[in-house]
């Protein structure tokens, strides 16, 4: 359990990732060969959890995962980032999930089973362990098939417990982005879609209009931009940040990397500004190794790497 009200609950998707890295597209009755490829913690959440963590704000992680090794494998990556597994719940009923990702930088194609994900559900949210944090954080709205349509109420009770919500919804893979999302929009504080997901959800095509409406939506905005960097607006002021050069190894966990540096700084009370920046710090830290949690294996090695480009 955490000992002090000061970290952060993520609720969430585990699931593996096997990334196959420079690899042509798949086709029936043929095989194809990978250049390289890795085995990986995979979930966004549980990205966004591993990292906070590195980064040295605690966090513990509420989900479902199966009685398997996939299960045990993604337990053990958390924890030995420093994540409270805890509350996490193994069911002997279930399969942890997996995706598979065809690498071929800057692009990536992803294909997932969900397994376990889709079981967790409101009635499984442990709610002393939840007020004894001061941030929930909700990543993979869409895959969360179980809770989302009450990811609302998870987040209203959350406020009313005396914590702030962040969600980052990731990719819909249904395109709907249905009104399940705008209830839980109504109770997030921290919005953090990516440019595409932005527009989709304000059902624009022009990343300024959806910008423009979203900002009305929730009081901090925060789109990702790739490595364009990215774009807040908080406060009543809008920041642009460009971001950094990095040589882009694999993008995967890019955006929750985001989430993990932008999260971080603001519960240390930082400046808007500054949150956006180590947002981004992160986020290009993320994609110069294979994996999401890749850049994020040693805490001193974190630390000087973030140091050394948030210097530039
Ligand atoms: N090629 C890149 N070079 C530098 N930074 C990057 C690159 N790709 C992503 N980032 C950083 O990671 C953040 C999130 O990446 P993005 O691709 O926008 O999100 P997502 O992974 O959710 O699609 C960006 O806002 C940026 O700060
Ligand atoms: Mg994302």
């Amino acid at each position: 359990m955490m000992s002090s009200k000061a970290g952060v609950v993520v609720v969430g998707e585990l699931n593996i990732d096997l990334v196959l890295w420079k690899v042509p597209m798949p086709v029936y009755e043929q095989e194809k060969l990978a250049e390289d490829m890795r085995f990986t913690m995979g979930s966004s959440s549980a990205i966004t959890a591993h990292n906070l963590s590195m980064l040295g704000t605690p966090v513990g992680f509420i989900g479902k995962a199966g009685s398997d090794i996939f299960g045990d494998f993604m337990i053990d990556g958390l924890r030995r980032g420093g994540v409270d597994t805890a509350p996490v719940i193994r069911d002997r009923a279930l399969k942890t999930g997996a995706t598979i990702i065809l690498a071929n930088p800057p692009q990536k194609a992803l294909l997932t089973y969900m397994g376990a994900m889709a079981d967790l559900r409101l009635e499984d949210i442990d709610w002393d362990y939840v007020s004894q944090a001061r941030h929930l954080h909700l990543g993979c709205f869409f895959l969360q098939t179980g809770i989302r349509k009450d990811v609302g109420k998870l987040f209203a009770k959350a406020k009313e417990l005396g914590l702030s919500t962040s969600l980052d919804t990731n990719w819909d893979p249904d395109d709907v982005w249905g009104d399940d999302l705008q209830e839980a929009l109504a109770h997030t504080d921290i919005f953090l879609p990516n440019d595409d997901e932005a527009k989709r959800i304000a059902g624009s095509d022009d990343l300024e209009d959806a910008i423009a409406t979203l900002e009305k939506r929730v009081p901090v905005l925060a789109v990702k931009q790739g490595g364009g960097g990215a774009t807040l607006c908080a406060g009543g002021k809008r920041y642009h940040d460009p971001g950094f050069r990095v040589t882009a190894v694999e993008t995967t966990g890019a955006g929750d990397s985001f989430n993990a540096g932008f999260l971080h700084r603001y519960l240390s009370g930082a400046e808007w500004a500054e949150c956006l920046r180590w947002g981004n710090a992160c986020g290009a830290l993320a994609v110069t190794a294979l994996g999401g949690t890749g850049a994020y294996q040693d805490r001193q090695t974190v630390a000087s790497k973030l140091k050394e480009l948030l210097a530039k």
